[in-house]
């Protein structure tokens, strides 16, 4: 794993980011000062089910691959996160997340996670719209 971007560069790339979409110039700000960036090479395993969580990580670039504990297999790619279930609840990773191809990620702590949910309500809202899908996905999945 390795840093990829100079801070100055950060911002500039946040716009670019979906998840950020419609946040102002301080709230882009304040997460280029919480997050930190990072690059891995396909096949990295990013989080292991089971084991406790300690980040959240949003994908700026590449495709992510989420196997769930009862085997089903999920895609994430450009903008998705992953990692936030664990931040949330304090419990273990629910999923083995590893990179499917190379990837550019923006990750933040637990504390940097709660700093921004607790000061960026936009964000806030798009994070849990996205739980409550993947809680209708999983739902879909299990009685198909
Ligand atoms: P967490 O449990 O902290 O670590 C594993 C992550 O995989 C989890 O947070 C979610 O971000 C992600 N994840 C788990 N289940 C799904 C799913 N059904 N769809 C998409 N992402 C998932």
């Amino acid at each position: 794993m390795s840093l990829w971007r100079s801070k100055s560069s950060k911002v500039a790339m946040l716009e670019k980011v979906p998840l950020f979409k419609g946040l102002s110039r301080r709230q882009l700000d304040l997460i280029a000062r919480l997050a930190d960036e990072l690059e891995v090479p396909a096949g990295e395993r990013l989080a292991k089910a089971g084991a406790t969580g300690h980040e959240l990580f949003i994908i700026v670039d590449g495709q992510a691959s989420v196997t769930t504990r009862n085997g089903r297999k999920v895609r994430l790619g450009p903008g998705e996160f992953f990692g936030e279930m664990s931040l949330l609840d304090g419990g273990p990773r629910s999923a083995t997340v590893e990179a499917a191809t190379p990837m550019r990620l923006l990750v933040l702590g637990h504390r940097e996670f709660w700093s921004l949910l607790n000061t960026t309500p936009p964000l806030t809202g798009k994070i849990m719209r996205a739980l409550s899908q993947r809680v209708r996905d999983a739902e879909a999945a299990v009685t198909a």
